[in-house]
């Protein structure tokens, strides 16, 4: 075979978010919206991509070059860092052809960059008869986002190698799929795109300067993390609101929430959701908020009537798997 074809879900942060970089658990679900990522062996010495969502139509690089030009475009990083990664690790070298198409926006923060990682290292570890285990394809996944944007836990990974909901610690520590019960949520984008890296520092920034406060923070975030994880598996939504509330208020305190997830967030609360909080590193990108599911319209009514984008999104998606 000379052609594969993989699908990768996007995600969710549920609970975690900044305080899963710094040692502590973290739980994400995978989005049912999907990357697709078609990779194909080439009689040429080059790296071939077209990713149209990220403004590529004909991106070439010769394979003895891969990861070491300069100028890179943003959109070919991520695949262009992976296949490098992948050829040393396993001493291959071959012309490719890769093509991705996404169903969601890489601006909406689901996790882009990871799932077109997770795709294209599956793929060609299933072109090249390597059989990879989650773990071995985490590991080089991992390596291929800290070479590329050199922070990072790691989470989203997991939820586009794994799929369902993971309970998760930095760089892989722990890997812990969980059996949620059904947890219905609507999303909220704001139509801002934030830069995690950027949200990443600036955490960093305050941590250096008022360690103990911040320390204190996400000790916090860790308890209310494990509260929520029995609450999941017990489906006991009342409370994952509640503690997703609390986290919100956390996050704020860590300075990452802005005026605009705070609206959405309120406009959720107020039209009955049982909890709402920012998903992912802050700044823009998305909220959730978790409801009762015939609570659902007047939830996304709400939302939309401060300015938001409803987003139809379905949890705990099944992770990569061959097309
Ligand atoms: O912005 P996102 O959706 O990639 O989420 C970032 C979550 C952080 O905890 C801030 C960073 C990380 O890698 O865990």
């Amino acid at each position: 075979m000379s052609k594969i074809e993989v699908s990768t879900p996007g995600k969710l942060m549920l609970f975690g978010e900044h305080s899963v970089v710094y040692g502590r658990p973290c739980i994400v679900t995978a989005a049912d919206q999907r990357m697709r990522v078609v990779v194909e062996i080439e009689k040429s010495s080059n790296l071939q991509l077209i990713a149209p969502e990220v403004g590529l139509s004909n991106y070439l690089q010769n394979i003895d070059n891969l990861g070491k030009s300069q100028n890179i475009p943003k959109g070919a990083r991520f695949v262009e860092t992976a296949v490098k990664n992948f050829f040393e690790k396993y001493n291959i070298r071959s012309g490719l052809k890769i093509e991705t198409r996404s169903e969601f926006s890489s601006k909406f923060g689901f996790g882009s960059s990871s799932a077109v990682t997770v795709g294209v290292i599956k793929a060609l570890s299933e072109l090249f008869k390597l059989e990879l285990c989650k773990q071995e394809l985490f590991d080089l996944s991992y390596k291929t986002v800290l070479d590329v944007q050199g922070v990072g836990s790691g989470f989203d990974l997991t939820a586009a190698i794994w799929g369902g909901t993971i309970y998760f610690k930095t760089g892989g520590e722990v890997i812990e799929p969980i059996k949620v019960l059904e947890f219905p949520l609507v999303v909220g984008y704001t139509g801002i795109k934030a830069d995690t890296p950027t949200l990443i520092r600036q955490v960093a920034d305050l941590h250096q300067k008022n360690e103990s406060e911040v320390e204190n923070i996400f000790d916090q975030i860790a308890i209310l993390t494990e509260e929520a994880k029995k609450a999941l598996m017990s489906g006991d939504l009342k409370t994952a609101g509640r503690l997703m509330n609390l986290n919100q208020e956390l996050l704020n305190q860590l300075g990452v929430s802005t005026n605009k997830l705070t609206v959405l967030i309120e406009a959720a609360r107020g039209a009955g959701a049982y909890g709402a909080k920012l998903s992912g590193a802050g700044g823009g990108d998305c909220m959730i908020s978790l409801i009762q599911e015939d609570n659902r319209i007047e939830v996304e009514e709400a939302i939309t009537k401060v300015g938001g984008t409803v987003l139809k999104v379905e949890t705990n998606a099944e992770g990569v798997n061959l097309k």
